[in-house]
């Protein structure tokens, strides 16, 4: 079908696994063990309920109607402006769907005005994504660690020289976790890819994680957040936070942001959702939310779900695999349907909420509901 017959997110991942190959589809799908994070995930949403405000009622008589007509939804995150309160989260091998891969995301990115980051696995050269990027559009470099240190120097020194605006650095995948489906594909076409992918060095078999991380250190630490910042004037974004004490850790290393993550359900089996950590971080250190930016990603499916984690405190939100199907069905069309559908949905629950802007929601206008919705 056409891009714009697409309804929402979930149609666009039904589709793609008719349309994807064997082992994109696994790569791309695959998670954890027996998946309990991957559907929590998105399951966490449901617990939150909102509470929306249409008119102020004084005896009686209506006093105002919010007037909802004129909204806007614009937010600076990580000290950028967008278009929404969503990016494009870094996600590997986008040319497992698509030929153009994240060159795909990168320009549809450009014409809707939102961030992406750019994966330190990603199939297409930082050289390609930022030839295609337009003059204003900002970008984030993804990094893993590299066992050898001087080789993160390198590439940082390079994406700042590219221009760059933050280094987005993911500590929750030290190892690949054990992603059954990836394993089963065994990653065989991988061989296939073009050129610019150049890291395969331990496939082995064991699926495209596997083959694509063995440069990855899985002694990164927090002592490499000093070094990190003493070799780059760039904000270091730090992905994959799982837990409260590690989210005022990272702050008291002086980081500039921070994504409550758990790799889309892909890393452990078990790390509590996003949102409900967000939820515990909103209760036991409001205080933290005010002061510093912190993010969410993982099973973000539904413009609802964006606006009940902006109503708990969280600046934004990222979005993973829905750019990989959408990439792999239309490339940069879908891409763009991607960010379109969000929008759609975002304006009409803002309108629906009674708010104009992203500033007015609040903790207020949702409810957490402690048992499976009905
Ligand atoms: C990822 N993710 C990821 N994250 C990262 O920091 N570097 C990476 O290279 C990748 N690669 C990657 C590949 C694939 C196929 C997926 C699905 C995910 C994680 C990604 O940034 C994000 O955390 C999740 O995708 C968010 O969950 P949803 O939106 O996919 O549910």
């Amino acid at each position: 079908p056409h891009p714009s017959l697409v309804l929402n997110l979930n149609e666009i991942e039904e589709l793609a696994q008719n349309v994807l190959t064997k082992t994109a589809w696994a790569y791309y799908r695959s998670t954890a063990d027996d998946e309990n994070t991957y559907f929590e995930n998105t399951a966490s949403f449901k617990r939150f309920w909102f509470r929306p405000r249409v008119t102020l009622l004084n005896f009686g008589c209506v006093v105002s109607l919010n007037k909802i007509s004129r909204i806007s939804t614009t937010r600076s995150m990580f000290g950028l402006p967008s278009s929404l309160p969503i990016y494009i989260s870094p996600a590997a091998l986008m040319r497992l769907g698509h030929p153009d891969g994240e060159m795909n995301a990168t320009r549809a990115a450009g014409r809707e005005g939102i961030l992406q980051g750019i994966s330190n696995n990603a199939s297409c050269s930082t050289d390609e994504c930022v030839s295609v990027k337009l003059p204003r559009q900002d970008l984030i470099f993804q990094l893993y660690m590299n066992k050898d240190r001087s080789a993160s120097d390198v590439l940082i020194k390079k994406v700042e020289s590219q221009g760059f605006k933050a280094i987005m650095l993911t500590v929750d995948a030290a190892v690949p976790g054990k992603r059954e489906l990836d394993q089963r594909a065994k990653g065989d076409d991988l061989k296939d890819m073009p050129a610019a992918f150049g890291k395969s060095d331990t496939g082995g078999g064991l699926g495209v994680s596997h083959a694509i991380s063995g440069y990855q250190d899985p002694d990164v630490c927090w002592e490499d957040i000093p070094w990190l910042q003493s070799i780059t004037k760039l904000p270091i974004i730090i992905k994959g936070i799982q837990c409260v004490e590690d989210a005022e850790k990272a702050f008291r290393y002086g980081v500039s942001a921070i994504i409550l993550s758990n790799h889309g359900g892909r890393e452990m089996d078990f790390s509590p959702a996003p949102m409900t950590l967000l939820y515990e971080l909103h209760q036991t250190c409001p205080d933290l939310l005010v002061d510093h930016e912190v993010y969410i990603d993982g099973g973000v499916r539904r413009g609802t779900d964006v606006l009940k984690a902006l109503c708990l405190g969280a600046r934004g939100v990222g979005i993973g695999r829905p750019f990989l199907y959408a990439n792999g069905i239309w490339g940069e069309e879908g891409c763009l349907r991607v960010i379109q559908i969000l929008r759609e949905e975002i304006e009409t629950g803002m309108r629906l909420l009674g708010v104009t802007s992203l500033e007015q929601l609040t903790p207020k206008m949702i409810r957490y509901v402690d048992r499976d919705p009905p």
